[in-house]
């Protein structure tokens, strides 16, 4: 898969790692040395991600997790110092929002959900994560943006508050932290085959719609996320903080 090892030793959580993004993210991780605690609220899922992991050789441990939990957030932290004795790095990538909602659409409880599980997760990850991480001098959070937090997207009124809150919580750790050995990145993905598109990759007129939209031709795949996510993570962008990466196949700037 890879012959790097850019990770050899290192403890990283990875969110949202039963699928898509970070499933493929934390696989990565583990491909390069990394020790990775997968967390997610579907522990079926988070359990087949390490069992895919153990296969290749690899090592990894599931944290059922629900990320707009404070206490659970906490233990998750927890739990990845306790097993693997520090933590390095932490990629906050979890998410939920309902989809086809306007502002006057969308209910108390689903922005109050999505900014909890979208948001607040981000929050708490840090808050934790943070801490864990001043206990060996300094470490990486890498937090998954959208798109959807830098431009406009229909109808996804809730989604695109929290992702714009993710981008705006980035820059607010890596001010705060970076003296402190601690750096602070968005990645922002656009159109990006994973379970949470599969109505849009079901659709193939509104698939094709979609990526005459994208200057590379073609939508994205986890992995193309993933790799973006590891450079983040990674020493090879050491002088990066607070940054928002666009991996998007060129929509933005088109
Ligand atoms: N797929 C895309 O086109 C796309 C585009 C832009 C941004 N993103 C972002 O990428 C990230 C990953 O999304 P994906 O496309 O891989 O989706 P996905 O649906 O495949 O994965 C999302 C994961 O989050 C988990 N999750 C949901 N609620 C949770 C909770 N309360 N606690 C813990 N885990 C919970 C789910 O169980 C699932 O495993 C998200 O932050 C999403 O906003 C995706």
């Amino acid at each position: 898969m890879t012959d790097r090892a850019r990770f050899t030793g290192s403890s990283v959580i990875v969110t949202g790692a039963a699928s898509g993004i970070g499933r493929e993210t934390a696989i990565r991780f583990a491909a390069e040395g990394a020790k990775v605690t997968v967390a997610d609220i579907d522990e079926a899922g988070a359990r087949a991600t390490v069992d895919a992991i153990e296969a290749a050789g690899h090592t990894a441990r599931v944290s059922v997790t629900d990320v707009s939990s404070t206490e659970a957030v906490r233990s998750m932290v927890d739990g990845a110092v306790a097993t693997y004795g520090r933590l390095d790095v932490l990629h906050n990538n979890a998410y939920w929002a309902p989809i086809n909602r306007t502002v006057t659409d969308t209910s108390d409880e689903e922005w109050e959900r999505t900014i909890a599980i979208t948001l607040k997760s981000v929050f708490l990850g840090c808050k934790f994560g943070i801490e864990a991480m001043l206990g060996n001098g300094g470490g990486t959070i890498v937090n998954t943006a959208s798109t959807a937090g830098l431009v406009a997207s229909p109808s996804f009124a809730a989604y695109m508050a929290a992702k714009g809150g993710v981008i705006a919580l980035t820059r607010s750790v890596a001010f705060d932290y970076g003296k402190q050995g601690i750096r602070c990145n968005a990645v922002a993905p656009g159109l990006t085959r994973t379970a949470a598109t599969d109505p849009v990759f079901a659709d193939q007129d509104r698939l094709d719609f979609l990526t005459a939209k994208l200057l590379l031709g073609r939508a994205g795949e986890p992995v193309d996320i993933a790799m973006a996510v590891l450079f983040l993570a990674s020493a090879e962008s050491g002088f990066m903080t607070g940054q928002t990466m666009v991996v998007d196949g060129g929509r933005l700037i088109a």
